[in-house]
Parts: structure tokens; C-alpha cells; sequence
């Protein structure tokens, strides 16, 4: 049991009523004699896991565990797939809890016997969901219609993600207020949208209580958000932003989470600013007389003591019922692996893996399959149906959601733009395990694709051309900066890094001052941003901060590849400025993206494709940059029936 949606309604149901009789009574004090429970926790735990293994043990069945994960064979580089494979043999069951998106899925595909996700990473904890539901229906009845405000770290909270599939499954309204930064991510809203039907709009404040009405889950922005990001002490905003929120609608449930500060990058994260906090204040209105208040715990300062004794203050009972709530639970995954029914467990829908090596990894940097590639592959999801129409790949793991630029023929080794109009084609390809996906054209002529149909080539520029264009470009470099040992060049991978090596070669030559080069993956494997091991003997990453950053890239076009690089550079660090340096500028720019240095501007058409030949990447060819046209893979030598974005 991985996700809140491995159980159905119906089993949810049936779960309760199983609560409802637990703690044991003589029949139940029976349920797991002679089943053993493994926890295995790679993150701190107190409810969780001691509520775990008292159910097991009132149910008559034992417990191993490991202390402190950090003791166990993890610390001597044990992978997650073989701890899962051993432990599966000395236990019944699994009760697992990882600091990686998906990490528990993995495990699950690697052991012999039930798996159950104590929560893993900022994904899902749909035990925690299980308690929170049972606590909910015990004090308001039924589900359906209640309204539930959820409030504080949407984004990182994994009760929260569980949590709001379920709200929605059976029918209730989701309110969510979010610190500032910390909103629901982006893949849980579209998946609300997308199975659930909940049409999640931004609403003013004011709006709310007209929209409630017919509305099954409203999502909250603020109105002016860049003003609020520069607050930088907001308690008092995000407090009335709280009351002016809720004003007018009967509001069943507070859900109060705590800033996760844990999964926060020590930089550059979102979490500074305000933070809802839930006290008898704030609940003192009339209104609220009858508002539960609800926490997962641990708490830290989001919910005040005071609410301790207050009868609306729900969260210890919320705690109290992980005994039941896990024994119930505990007893159905046993019976369902007995009779062979695995509940909704099964995932039936095909999973697309790419047929490529370099396939553009899961865009959640904590997502197992980047951290633990020795126990995962990439395996995704394909929806037709993405905004706007796009293709987009869910992973399996961790369910953050990809979009496909570029699709590509394995057979014919032919690639073209993902469009709508190609749905079928893909279908076709994704069966027959033909379908190769890219981020970029980048990306798919360094797999040796070519476009779909290439008209001739015309050489554009010259090994002449070439070599004098990066020389005037490294001495307009060097006259902007005062201080040239403050420069950082990164190249682009690949074909950019081959440019920065010979800018930063010149520049030494002119200078007489070692310059640093570092290089850039932008479809890495999370290596993102690396020195190059030429150029001093270390891969390690370069710091960028406080340094003036030379970006450099083969072609700009859309722009959107140097959007990605300056994201991956801002990540990393602040440097004090960044510059852009591209060989060829074709233009056609979607981001607001301008360079500083330009080898030859080439006004291009859309349908046109500009290629770089370097030597040191095809060995044979002296450097040359050519143009070619190219065609759609549907229309021979029609023009594109397709919107083509190339
Ligand atoms: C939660 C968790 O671990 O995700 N705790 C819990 O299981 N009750 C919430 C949290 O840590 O904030």
C-alpha cells in the first residue's frame, strides 16, 4: 500500500468498520499470530511507528526492527532494492518510511510480501491519511460536503498530498491556504483537475463565499503575488489573509502541517515570510464554535498550546486512532494477500520506459529513480490529455509530471515536436516500444536523431568564421570585466562546452589569468552543474557565487534552454552577474532571453534547422555551422500540417 489510492472507497469503508471494532477483542487478539512486522524507518518517527507496532502486536503477531536505519547495512552503501529483497525474508510485512519520492514503490517491486508506505519523501503518507479520514468521520459524520481547510507547507506536507486525493474521492470541499511559497505543487493540483473533476480556480478573497457554493475545492493565490514574495515578516498578512479567507463559509476542519523544514534546500527555498497559525484567538469567533482542529504532529509553533484543552483541538485523538486505524489495516492486507485479492493495489495502466540510454530523467530531483538508479528505472505514465494539449510523462515513482518537447522513431531514428495532432502516432509507436522522447532538439541530435525530413544543407559559416567569431567574442568578454579572476565559464553540454573551453583558452592567452571552466547538464541525472575535469583534474561543481558567470551555448532559439541553465545556476548559488555567449542567435525567442555576445546572428525560418559541427564532437568534419529545412513526418514533402515549434 503505496498511495491513499491503492484502496478504494469501498475498502476505505470496510477499513472503518474494522476500526470501529478494534481495539482487540478476543477474535482480533488472534488476527496476526504468527506474523512478524518489519519497520524499517530512514526518517524519524514517533506515532507512526510505534502506533504500527502496537497494532501488530495487539493483533498477537511481532515486530523487528532496525534502531536507527543510519546503523543499518544502509550506512555501508547497501542499495534500497536489496534491503528490501532480504528484510521481505525474515517478515510478513514491510512498514516503510524514506526521505526519497518513491523510495517505498521501489522497495515494494523488490520484496516478496505487503509493503506499506509510512511516508516517503514529500509524497504520499496514506496511513496517516487513513487516520486523519476515520478521525474526521467519527467527529462529523459523513465525508461528503464537509469543508476542510488545509493550511501551512502544502507543497512539502506529505500528509497533505494524500490527503487531498482522499477529500476529493469522497466528495468533501478542500480550502487550502498555503505559506507563502509553499502552495500545493503543481501535480497534485492537475491531478485533482484530471481525476477527481475539481476545478480548481484562483478566487479573491472576496469571491469565496459565492464560489463555495458550487465549487468542489477552490485553490487560493495571492492576487499580487511578487508584493507578497517581498514581504519578509508576514505573520500578521498571512493571518489576515487567513480570517478574510474563511469569512463567510462554514468551515468543518482546520489541517494544520508544519514548515517541513527538513525537505527545504538551505538556500534559495521558499520559507521565509508568514506562516498560518491556528489558536483560541482566531477560533473565538461564533462561527467556529463547532470547527475541529486537525494536525499530523509533531507540532512546532503553528498550533498553540491553549487548543490543548479546547474540545475542538481533535489531534490528539487523531494520534490515538493510528492504533486502530493500523490494526484494522494491518488485518485486511493480510486476509487480501491470502485470498489473492491485493485490493486496488495493481496498477494496470502500461508504463512507458524509454527504449534510449539518455532519457530525460523524473523532474523531481528527489525522486528515487535519481537518487537510487541502481534500484529503479525511469518509468512513466503517458496522459494525452496535459494542458494545452502536451504530452505529458507521470512518473511512476513519485507522480511529478514531465513534458515531452520531442518524440522520436527508434527505428527510423527520425525525430519531430510533440503536437496534439500526433496522438495517434504516438499510441502506435508507445506499443510497439518504438517511442524515444527528448527534451530538446538538443537533446535528440545527440542521440543521432535526425529531424524528420532534411532538406539540403548550406554551409553558413566557416572554420575562419568559426575561430575569429569566438575570438572577438572572448575579447568583448574580457574588456566587460573588471575583475577577470571572478570569472566563472560555463558551457552547455555539449556542444556549449566545447565553445566555453575555447573562450576560457583565449581568455587565459589574453589575460595571462587562469579561468575556470564548468559545464552545465541541463538532461543530467542531477549532476547538474559540474567544473570540467580537464581543466584542473576535479569534477567536482563549481561554486557560482559571487561570481560573474559566462554562459555559453551552441544556437539560441527559443530561449528555453538557457531558462533551464540559469535555473539550475541560480539552485546551486547567487552569482553577482550572468552573461550569455552563443555562437549563432536564429531567433524565434519564446523566453525574454537576450545575449550578450553573438558569433553571427541568423535570421532563420521556423521550419528551419540551424546545426553546429564541432571537431572535437564529429571527428571527421572540420567546424562548420549549416542551415537545412525540415518537414513534418506526416506530410512527405507537404509543408507541416502541424503547428511546428521548431
Ligand atoms: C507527519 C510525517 O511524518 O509526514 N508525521 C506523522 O506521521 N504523523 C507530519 C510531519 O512530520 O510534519
Amino acid at each position: 500500500m503505496i498511495s491513499i489510492e491503492d484502496l478504494s472507497n469501498r475498502e476505505i469503508e470496510e477499513l472503518f468498520r474494522l476500526a470501529d471494532g478494534m481495539p482487540a477483542g478476543e477474535r482480533e487478539a488472534k488476527a496476526c499470530a504468527g506474523k512478524i512486522m518489519a519497520t524499517l524507518f530512514y526518517e524519524p518517527s514517533t506515532r507512526t511507528r510505534l502506533s504500527f507496532e502496537s497494532a501488530m502486536q495487539r493483533l498477537g503477531g511481532s515486530v523487528i526492527s532496525c534502531p536507527d536505519m543510519r546503523s543499518s547495512s544502509t550506512a555501508k552503501g547497501e542499495s534500497i532494492a536489496d534491503t528490501a529483497r532480504v528484510v521481505a525474508s525474515y517478515a510478513d510485512v514491510l512498514v516503510v518510511r524514506h526521505c526519497w519520492d518513491g523510495a517505498v514503490q521501489a522497495m515494494a517491486e523488490y520484496a516478496e510480501v505487503p509493503v506499506i508506505n509510512a511516508g516517503d519523501g514529500s509524497h504520499e503518507h496514506p496511513t496517516q491519511t487513513l487516520c486523519d479520514l476515520y478521525t474526521l468521520r467519527k467527529e462529523k459524520g459523513d465525508l461528503k460536503g464537509l469543508t476542510v481547510v488545509i493550511c501551512g507547507d502544502l507543497k512539502h506536507g506529505r500528509t497533505i498530498h494524500s490527503l487531498v486525493y482522499a477529500l476529493a474521492r469522497f466528495g468533501a470541499h478542500v480550502v487550502t491556504l498555503a505559506a507563502n511559497g509553499m502552495e500545493l505543487p503543481q501535480y497534485v493540483i492537475e491531478k485533482l483537475e484530471r481525476e477527481y473533476h475539481y476545478n480548481l480556480a484562483p478566487v479573491a478573497s472576496d469571491d469565496l463565499h459565492a464560489v463555495v457554493q458550487e465549487t468542489d475545492a477552490i485553490y487560493l493565490t495571492p492576487t499580487q503575488p511578487h508584493q507578497l514574495a517581498l514581504f519578509t515578516s508576514v505573520d500578521a498578512e498571512a493571518q489576515s489573509r487567513l480570517s478574510k479567507m474563511v469569512s463567510g463559509i462554514k468551515v468543518d476542519a482546520f489541517y494544520v502541517t508544519r514548515k517541513q523544514k527538513e525537505r527545504m534546500k538551505p538556500e534559495g527555498e521558499a520559507g521565509n515570510g508568514g506562516y498560518p497559525r491556528i489558536g483560541e484567538e482566531f477560533l473565538k469567533e461564533k462561527r467556529f464554535k463547532d470547527t475541529v482542529v486537525m494536525h499530523p504532529l509533531p507540532r512546532v509553533d503553528e498550533l498553540s498550546q491553549e487548543l490543548d484543552r479546547d474540545r475542538r483541538g481533535i489531534y490528539f485523538k487523531q494520534a490515538a486512532y493510528g492504533v486502530p486505524v493500523r490494526m484494522a489495516l494491518l488485518k485486511f492486507l493480510f486476509e487480501a494477500s491470502a485470498t489473492g485479492k491485493a485490493g486496488a493495489a495493481e496498477k494496470r495502466i502500461p508504463l512507458y520506459e524509454s527504449p534510449e540510454p539518455a532519457a530525460p530523467p523524473c523532474a523531481n530531483a528527489n525522486c528515487v529513480t535519481r537518487t537510487e538508479p541502481v534500484s529503479t528505472r525511469p518509468r512513466f505514465e503517458v496522459l494525452f490529455t496535459g494542458p494545452g494539449g502536451g504530452l505529458i510523462l507521470k512518473c511512476f515513482y513519485c507522480d511529478h509530471q514531465l513534458k515531452v518537447q520531442y518524440m522520436g522513431h527508434t527505428r527510423s531514428r527520425k525525430y519531430c515536436p510533440y503536437d496534439i495532432a500526433l496522438g495517434e502516432t504516438v499510441r502506435d509507436w508507445l506499443g510497439r516500444g518504438e517511442l524515444a522522447v527528448f527534451d530538446s532538439i538538443k537533446h535528440a541530435e545527440e542521440r543521432g536523431y535526425e529531424p524528420y525530413k532534411s532538406g539540403p544543407q548550406r554551409s553558413i559559416m566557416d572554420e575562419a568564421e568559426i575561430r575569429d567569431a569566438v575570438r572577438r567574442m572572448s575579447e568583448e568578454i574580457l574588456k566587460e570585466s573588471e575583475e577577470p579572476d571572478r570569472l566563472l565559464i560555463l558551457g552547455i553540454r555539449t556542444k556549449g562546452s566545447y565553445l566555453a573551453k575555447r573562450i576560457a583558452e583565449e581568455l587565459e592567452r589574453k589575460s595571462q589569468k587562469r579561468i575556470e571552466v564548468g559545464e552545465i547538464e541541463i538532461y543530467g541525472s542531477g549532476d547538474d552543474l559540474r567544473r570540467l575535469p580537464s581543466v584542473d583534474g576535479e569534477a567536482s561543481a563549481p561554486s557560482v557565487k559571487e561570481r560573474a558567470v559566462i554562459l555559453v551555448d551552441d544556437v539560441i532559439h527559443t530561449g528555453m534552454t538557457v531558462k533551464n541553465a540559469l535555473s539550475i545556476i541560480f539552485k546551486s548559488g547567487r552569482p553577482s552577474s550572468v552573461r550569455l555567449a552563443v555562437l549563432v542567435d536564429r531567433g524565434h525567442r519564446e523566453m525574454p532571453v537576450k545575449p550578450n555576445y553573438v558569433g553571427k546572428h541568423i535570421p532563420s525560418s521556423e521550419k528551419e534547422r540551424v546545426r553546429v559541427k564541432l571537431r572535437e564532437v564529429e571527428q571527421d568534419e572540420r567546424d562548420k555551422v549549416v542551415i537545412y529545412s525540415i518537414v513534418s513526418p506526416e506530410d512527405g514533402d507537404q509543408p507541416p500540417a502541424i503547428r511546428t515549434e521548431l
